[in-house]
């Protein structure tokens, strides 16, 4: 998968011809990104070129650009942004079955955060026209992460999943999969999202102090599988809360999930699995949650708002560019 490196990757844009985007040129606080203009990316061979409308943003872009993601060597400025949906406005060679207008949702490693991205056709799904733009931009990276997870733990019908951090993007998105898929679903919030979590299907119970002695009010010792979004305090609940720790699926913890023989997920992205997540919402299994919309020129606040740490659903990038 290409890595977005404005230096290289946009050089081959029309020089004449530039868009907006937000960038860092320092590892930093929010107030590093900043506005900036670019050339307009050339789709390469199997690429396509998308107008974006939305982006998402997630705690790995904040993370990023605080410079607390050693394994992925940046080059300033660096654009962030994993996941996009927009409308095709130009076709490499090779690509078939996608043309200009055609709506798109998509992920990139980086590079998101901007009114064109261009990349692989095997990086995208179409989107439904009944599907919002805001729902579309923060469908693919933590929507594909949900899966992962769960496919991994395999949870079906029969099963009682904790997720922990129920309410955020990822936990959203995954109470509402593993209920589609037949499972019992506790989930974990602060008091304030509680009745949130009840619309997708997942029985509240407070995190903190007590949480496995609360579980067990729900569940007794059914607890089957755990997805964990936090690590800590809630890896080691689920330590007790589930007798077989290869169900347990760590997004976080992967140091001790290793030694301990749970499952350390890592999202495995396909546009088979976007559009199965595609395929779930058309259907009305699936809906993509808004905690907020930014401007594009106001991804600080946005990043500010996803460090932040708590809220319902996902952050996203609303990018309005001329056509
Ligand atoms: N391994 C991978 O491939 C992968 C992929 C995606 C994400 N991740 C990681 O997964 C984590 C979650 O991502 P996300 O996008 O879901 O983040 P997010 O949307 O920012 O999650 C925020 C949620 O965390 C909840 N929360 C805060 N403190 C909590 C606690 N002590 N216990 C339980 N929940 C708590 C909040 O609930 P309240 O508002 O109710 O407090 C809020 O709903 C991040 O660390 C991210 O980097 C890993």
């Amino acid at each position: 998968m290409k890595i977005v490196r404005w230096n290289s990757d946009t050089a081959a844009g029309t020089p004449e011809a530039t868009a907006c985007a937000v960038a860092f040129d320092a590892f930093g606080p929010p107030e590093v990104l900043r506005a900036v203009r670019v050339a307009v990316p050339l789709p390469g061979a199997g690429e396509v070129r998308v107008r974006v409308k939305a982006a998402g943003v997630r705690p790995f872009d904040a993370a990023l650009r605080a410079g607390r993601v050693p394994a992925l060597p940046v080059t300033f400025p660096q654009c962030p942004g994993n996941e996009f949906a927009g409308i095709v406005d130009a076709v490499g060679e090779g690509v078939a079955g996608v043309a200009p207008g055609d709506e798109l949702i998509g992920w990139n490693v980086m590079g998101c955060y901007a009114e064109r991205v261009a990349v692989s056709a095997n990086q995208i799904a179409g989107k439904p026209r009944a599907m919002p733009w805001d729902e579309a931009g923060g469908l693919s990276a933590s929507g594909q992460t949900a899966h992962t997870a769960l496919r991994a733990l395999g949870v079906g019908l029969g099963d009682t999943l904790l997720v922990h951090g129920a309410a955020g993007g990822v936990g959203s998105l995954a109470v509402q999969l593993a209920r589609t898929w037949g499972a019992r679903v506790i989930g974990t919030a602060s008091p304030g999202n509680h009745d949130y979590l009840r619309e997708l299907g997942a029985e509240p119970v407070a995190y903190g102090p007590g949480l496995v002695e609360r579980v067990r009010r729900l569940a007794a010792h059914d607890v089957s599988a755990v997805l964990d979004t936090r690590g800590g305090d809630a890896f080691d609940a689920s330590l007790k809360l589930v007798g077989d720790w290869r169900r347990i699926a760590t997004l976080v913890e992967f140091d001790r999930a290793k030694k301990l023989g749970a499952l350390a997920v890592r999202s495995e992205r396909s546009a088979a699995r976007l559009a199965e997540l595609v395929a779930l919402w058309e259907r009305g299994a699936l809906r993509v949650p808004i905690r907020a919309r930014y401007a594009l020129h106001n991804a600080a606040q946005a990043h500010r708002d996803i460090e932040y740490g708590h809220g319902r659903g996902k952050v996203v990038l609303m990018v309005e560019v001329a056509a």
